[in-house]
């Protein structure tokens, strides 16, 4: 990663979207298995209709997801 992975982390919940995800963190599946982190902001899906999960592929507004 680049120097704006050493920042510290932040969430970004995006109304009615996914988490973003920002600064030096890890991602890990369920197992503890590091995910792969391709770029420097990461959303993560929070509505369960990824095809991608965990990660956001924009589902979230062809079901018209309502955050919580
Ligand atoms: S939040 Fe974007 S697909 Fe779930």
């Amino acid at each position: 990663m680049t120097d704006r992975a050493a920042q510290p982390a932040t969430i970004e919940a995006c109304p009615n979207g996914p988490l973003l995800v920002r600064g030096d963190v890890q991602l890990v599946d369920g197992d503890g298995t590091p995910l792969e982190r391709r770029r420097r902001t990461v959303a993560l899906c929070r509505c369960g209709a990824s095809a991608i999960a965990p990660f956001c592929d924009g589902s979230h507004k062809a079901i018209r997801f309502v955050a919580p």
